[in-house]
């Protein structure tokens, strides 16, 4: 009769499967769309000029070390300022009013959180956060340049949820997540309420830096506090900006400065972290080796 104990062990493991998908591993909300075609059938509605709608604050926020654009951004930033010089105002956060406002708003993360992260791009994925939610607007990164004003996109998105009071948008990235890399949100929003609180909870070493970065602030912390999101509890809207709308209408890129560009650039900074410290890293290595081992002594003596 062992085939019906194994009919047992299959339809059992079933439904704990299936318990564990539902309740881990399963959106809090359906992912709901900006696409192409909202777009050329709601553009012209904004000339409705309907100013009650309006809920998303005209500010573009963006954010370098200093005062000083790099010259290789000159084009893009100028692009995003120019475009959207008549609807929106434009702030330049410096490194210098990064820690002076989290230092005001927010003294306790400030002091055991913000300082203690061991990357600078922490830091500045962090206080994305908390900008957007205390003012609102749109967050987009130097290395984005603009094609035509956002005042069309922020417009759409207030006509397609009139009836919400919190709105959000994200580009999405291939295959699930979304980017931090260009946010548009309401001032207030409960999602960013939430992604400034969880920044302790997030905040260790995840081994090696590029998974430090993307988990602890970064778009990985912002896809799984979105995939966690419940809209209808917060009565707030979240939309994934599709991929079309975001890069072939908005926006374009630097070439070689992109994200991979990023990515290119903590590959090596985790290179050069790991040949210094190369006894740390062995050490770590050999505890996982020894933990698989015990794992698997344990289930020989099971057995
Ligand atoms: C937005 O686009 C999606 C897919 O193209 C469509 O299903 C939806 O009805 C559109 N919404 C509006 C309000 O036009
Ligand atoms: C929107 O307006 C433009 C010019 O005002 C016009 O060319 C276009 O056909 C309109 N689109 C729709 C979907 O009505
Ligand atoms: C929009 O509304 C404002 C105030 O109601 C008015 O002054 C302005 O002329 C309107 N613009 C358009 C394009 O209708
Ligand atoms: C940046 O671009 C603006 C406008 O396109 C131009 O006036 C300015 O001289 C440029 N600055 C540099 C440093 O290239």
């Amino acid at each position: 009769m062992q085939w019906k104990i194994y009919l047992r062990r299959i339809f059992y493991g079933g439904i704990g499967f299936f318990l564990i998908y539902f309740i881990i591993f399963r959106r809090r909300s359906l992912r709901i769309f900006l696409t192409e075609s909202n777009i050329s059938e709601l553009i012209n509605q904004t000339s409705l000029n309907n100013t009650k709608l309006h809920r998303i604050p005209r500010i573009i926020h963006q954010t370098w070390k200093t005062h000083d654009v790099p010259i290789h951004w000159n084009e893009t930033v100028q692009s995003v300022r120019q475009y959207n010089a008549n609807q929106f105002e434009y702030r330049l956060w410096t490194d210098n009013d990064m820690h002076r406002f989290v230092r005001q708003e927010y003294p306790n993360l400030y002091e055991n959180t913000f300082l203690k992260y061991s990357l600078e791009i922490q830091r500045v994925d962090a206080f994305r956060y908390f900008i957007l939610y205390h003012f609102g607007g749109i967050y987009i990164d130097m290395d984005n340049g603009c094609r035509k004003s956002f005042d069309s996109l922020i417009n759409v998105l207030e006509i397609l949820d009139s009836q919400s009071n919190h709105l959000a948008a994200f580009p999405c990235t291939s295959p699930i997540g979304i980017s931090n890399g260009f946010m548009i949100t309401t001032k207030g929003h409960p999602l960013f309420k939430i992604l400034i609180s969880r920044l302790p909870l997030f905040n260790h070493n995840y081994l090696i830096d590029y998974l430090t970065v993307m988990f602890s602030a970064g778009p990985s912390y912002l896809s799984i506090n979105e995939f966690y999101f419940d809209q209808s509890f917060y009565q707030s809207k979240v939309r994934i900006i599709d991929e079309n709308v975001y890069s072939s209408i908005y926006t374009w890129h630097t070439p070689g400065n992109s994200w991979h560009g990023r990515d290119a650039e903590i590959i090596l900074r985790i290179y050069h972290t790991w040949r210094n410290s190369y006894p740390t890293i062995l050490y770590r290595f050999l505890l996982i080796i020894g933990k698989q081992i015990s794992i698997g002594n344990d289930f020989v003596i099971l057995k």
